[in-house]
């Protein structure tokens, strides 16, 4: 029963308005949003709540009786020709059935329409007569802001209709969005430049669209998919599905991996597939919108205040948390370079507990002014690696002190130091106890030498019993064979297994070879593309940085690179010793120079799943490289689709089209032959 609230209750009441005017603020018009949407979610529920319990706090002005914020004055105002709403949550199957219960309470045979809900900015477009007169974001749900110009110049939208006979009136709304790729390249490359990074796709698509300037607009990748419609006029649907179809062929990007349900469990379904599949799109997607097909039945089930009864947005697990920051460590990896890492108060992100997440540089975390101390948002999409978004500002306690990198490495006590015009500081000790651990690892790992045997935890014995103290010492230990069964737990099996891998690591590739060494930047593609060019290891000993960066594909940092870490007294020896211990010194076919950049020219791939050897980045790269196309969903068009571990719903959209799969083997043989294995 509805009793009056207490004071206490008041108080709560208006402390959660104002924090969540204070957030939509910050979220829509300063495109900086405070807390994640999570913890968002959690307000505005707690505000719900309390206007359950007590209606006589629902107010006009409630936070629940709004949408969106009103609008700054950077940009003209421009009012929708109907009101842009807002969508319910559902968080769980139980709400999501509470849902369509009341909705089959008042309509019959009720098809379901489910999409995806992509974290975009939202849009209103306007077309009079089949021609783009305005867009607007979505403002206070009234009146938003006229970006028309920054939106001309996204690819996707079309100017005009691809009609003979075009409505008087079309307003269809849908999300400008950030393709996840390019995100990330941005954000790799504003880190490697020392720039502070964008918090997340959505962030970065809603500074982009916001550009005074559209030219500047026009320089980013920004892409938009439409989901609904607004006012009609000379122009009308029986359906949303029908709907859809007609502005797809009139030129609108519509929403893929749509899907029409009857059935409840086929709605679940839909959305625990796409909770398990949503890092293998290429656009960041926080939850399932389920609506009702029929637009009469849409009528028929009417709207409350901020949004329709025949919609609710399933929400996932968000990927985004907030925690608190207990310390910050620096690691120093196997190229010596030294990378902040958070620990944290651990906090479940998007299904996972995470611990560690990567601050990146120093510059990083000055830009972003993370503290110890603070509460701190942490990010973790997919399989990328998690990281400090940002502290949160709000709620910092007093006496935290800003960070710098400490003078000295914390394994080997020898100074850090930052060369000219780079963001990340160094370690330049070679035996630097770390550097030689991690370095020892990566040697042996699956996308260097694939030593059988050698794994993390053997490494750390190894160094403990002092059987090596460099890379060398791996390719002595067949030498070493009473010492190494004298180790707990060793018998003959195990010490012939582990010096048998140790023999097949020796005779790998040059290329494969050249990424055991630790070369900063030197990746297995970049290593295959100097072995290319210079097919033994004295060649690519012997040359100079400018005839690196002469070769095609080599730019001047890894050119750079790989010249300092040869002329390095200490390397210089270690490679003179490997080579002497019998590692491979040539390759074995020389590919001729320049056949690579069209040798897949003519090829549409798709890369989903996690590759052992290449990160999406690489793989792209390796592909584009050599002239394919790479794009973010399986079509006809698609020649093949590369998998790796968990590839998600692609292989079924690839087995329903007849497009071949390759895994990383075939992967593999396709960037070094043009063509996938037989078989
Ligand atoms: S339908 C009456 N479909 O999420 C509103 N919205 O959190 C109907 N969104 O306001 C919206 N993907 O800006 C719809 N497939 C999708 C969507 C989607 C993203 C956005 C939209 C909406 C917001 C609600």
């Amino acid at each position: 029963m509805a009793t009056s609230p207490s004071p206490a209750t008041r108080a709560r009441h208006d402390e959660l308005a104002r924090a969540i005017r204070d957030a939509r603020y910050r979220y829509y018009v300063l495109s900086d949003p405070p807390m994640p949407d999570g913890e968002f979610d959690g307000l505005v529920r707690e505000l719900e709540q309390l206007e359950a319990d007590h209606p006589s706090l629902i107010t006009p002005s409630s936070p629940s009786q709004q949408v969106g914020a009103p609008t700054d004055s950077a940009f003209p105002p421009v009012e929708h020709p109907l009101p842009m709403l807002s969508l319910d949550n559902a968080f769980s199957r139980e709400e999501l059935e509470a849902w369509a219960t009341r909705v089959t309470r008042d309509v019959e045979d009720v098809a379901f329409v489910c999409e995806l809900k992509i974290d975009g900015v939202a849009i209103d477009l306007v077309y009079r007569g089949g021609v783009l007169t305005t867009a607007g974001t979505r403002g206070d749900g009234t009146v938003g802001e006229d970006v028309t110009a920054q939106i001309l110049t996204v690819d996707d939208v079309p100017y005009r209709l691809d009609v003979d006979d075009p409505p008087a009136l079309l307003e269809v709304r849908g999300e400008v969005y950030y393709p996840l790729d390019a995100f990330e390249a941005m954000n790799a490359a504003r880190i490697e430049r020392g720039e502070p990074a964008f918090m997340n796709p959505r962030n970065a698509a809603s500074g982009a669209l916001r550009q005074k300037d559209p030219r500047v607009t026009a320089t980013r990748p920004l892409s938009v998919w439409c989901h609904g419609l607004g006012a009609l006029e000379g122009i009308g649907f029986d359906s949303h599905h029908q709907a859809f179809a007609w502005l797809r062929d009139a030129g609108l990007p519509t929403a893929r991996e749509t899907e029409v349900h009857t059935d409840l469990d086929a709605v679940w379904d839909f959305v625990e597939r796409w909770t398990a599949a949503r890092h293998d799109v290429a656009y960041e997607i926080d939850g399932v919108v389920v609506k009702v097909d029929d637009l009469a039945h849409r009528e028929q089930l009417g709207f409350t205040a901020r949004a329709p009864r025949w919609a609710i947005a399933y929400k996932m697990p968000p990927v985004e948390q907030a925690t608190t920051l207990r310390a910050i460590e620096v690691n120093v990896g196997r190229t010596g370079k030294a990378t902040p890492y958070a620990v944290l108060e651990p906090v479940l992100v998007a299904g996972t507990t995470i611990t560690y997440a990567t601050l990146h540089n120093e510059i990083q975390v000055q830009a972003k002014d993370v503290r110890v101390g603070d509460r701190v948002m942490v990010r973790r999409a997919g399989d990328v690696i998690p990281e400090v978004v940002g502290p949160i500002l709000s709620d910092r306690p007093q006496g935290t002190q800003p960070w710098s990198m400490p003078a000295e490495c914390p394994f080997c006590g020898e100074p850090l130091v930052r060369p000219e015009g780079e963001a990340h500081h160094l370690c330049e000790n070679v035996d630097c106890p770390n550097r030689l651990r991690e370095s020892l690892a990566h040697l042996a790992s699956r996308g260097a030498l694939d030593i059988e045997g050698l794994g993390e935890q053997t490494v750390e014995l190894l160094l403990a019993e002092g059987l090596v103290a460099d890379l060398a010492d791996v390719f002595r230990l067949q030498d070493r064979r009473e010492q190494l069964l004298a180790l707990e737990k060793w018998g003959d099996k195990r010490v012939d297994n582990l010096i048998a891998g140790i023999d097949a690591g020796r005779q790998r590739p040059l290329d494969r070879i050249l990424v055991a060494l630790n070369i900063r930047h030197l990746g297995p593609t970049y290593a295959k593309t100097l072995v290319r060019a210079r097919p033994s290891l004295q060649a690519i000993r012997d040359a100079g940085p400018e005839e690196l960066e002469a070769i095609d594909g080599i730019g001047p940092v890894i050119a750079a690179a790989v010249h300092s870490w040869f002329a390095t007294p200490r390397n210089a020896e270690l490679v003179d010793e490997l080579v002497a211990l019998g590692i491979t010194t040539d390759a074995e076919v020389a590919t001729p120079t320049g056949a690579q950049a069209d040798l897949l020219a003519g090829w549409t791939v798709v890369v989903t799943g996690t590759l052992e050897d290449f990160s999406r980045t690489e793989a792209k790269e390796a592909l584009e490289s050599r002239g394919a196309k790479v794009t973010g969903s399986v079509s006809g068009k698609t020649s093949v689709v590369v998998a790796g571990a968990d590839p998600g719903s692609k292989l079924d959209k690839a087995a329903s089209l007849d497009v071949p799969v390759a895994d990383e083997a075939a992967f593999h043989h396709l960037l070094e032959h043009g063509e996938l294995p037989d078989g």
